[in-house]
């Protein structure tokens, strides 16, 4: 999708076995109620900045399926239905496949090797893809010959051990500016861009969403946030994501744009 001027956003709530998904982080077992709560806000955000939110129901048999955009990534006129890395998470795909079908939108779909939407960054012509433990090279070339036929370049894009998502570490927010985790900051792939490094202490705000000229940042970077109210947006919203933090989640990863 061009530059963040998404007019749409699918979104999915949260199941009562989002507490057996997947997570690294060592931060405890997510509070539902607040999950819920949080996930509510989140949709009133998106709505807050002029997107059209489809809230899809719950899927208890998929722990981690409110995390949407690692499921598909957004074209004006196609869909790619992805493969996750995780095995827990391939059958999340299946869904998508049926609501694009349902509506008649055109979908490709990664047959061979693994790739996450997650590990995607789409900028106009250009779209940038993360080399993680959940995309690995054969899903990027797959990924790539399905660019190349629409007519796309492409970049892949190696990313820390330490990360899950190359969107959890860099993000486009407009004006040629990536906001990087400083891990990610002298790639030499992301040299054209602009740079907004987030502080080691404040490296969970990479994961930021620009959309339009309003950018969501999650709570708790106060540095960051300054920087940002230096900058042209109309609106800088924060929000608490504690609850989905919990399981490895941020606030890119809990909406599919376009
Ligand atoms: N819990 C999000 C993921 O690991 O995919």
């Amino acid at each position: 999708m061009p530059l963040g001027l998404y007019t749409k956003a699918i979104v999915r709530r949260p199941s009562a076995s989002f507490v057996n998904g997947l997570t690294r982080s060592e931060l405890g077992p997510p509070d539902m109620e607040l999950a819920l709560a949080q996930h509510r806000t989140y949709v009133g955000a998106l709505e807050d900045c002029n997107l059209m939110v489809q809230e899809l129901e719950a899927k208890e048999e998929f722990p981690d399926s409110t995390f949407i955009e690692d499921t598909a990534v957004m074209f004006p006129d196609f869909a790619l239905i992805t493969r996750p890395g995780a095995e827990s998470r391939r059958g999340e795909v299946e869904l998508m496949k049926r609501l694009f079908g349902r509506i008649g939108f055109p979908c490709e779909t990664i047959d061979s090797g693994t790739l996450d939407g997650g590990d995607v960054i789409v900028l106009d012509d250009h779209v940038y893809i993360g080399l993680s433990k959940r995309t690995n090279s054969g899903g990027a070339r797959t990924f790539g010959r399905i660019l190349d036929n629409h007519g796309y370049k492409w970049t892949v894009v190696p990313i820390p051990n330490e990360a899950l998502h190359l969107r959890e570490v860099v993000n486009y927010i407009g004006n040629r500016i990536l906001v990087c985790a400083p891990s990610m900051a002298m790639r030499n792939e992301l040299e054209s861009f602009d740079k907004l490094i987030v502080p080691d202490d404040e490296a969970h705000c990479a994961n930021m969403l620009a959309i339009g000229d309003n950018v969501l940042i999650p709570m708790g970077a106060p540095k960051t946030l300054k920087k940002l109210s230096r900058m042209n947006y109309k609106r800088i919203i924060e929000l608490d994501i504690s609850e989905f933090q919990k399981m490895d989640g941020g606030l890119t990863c809990l909406s599919l744009r376009s």
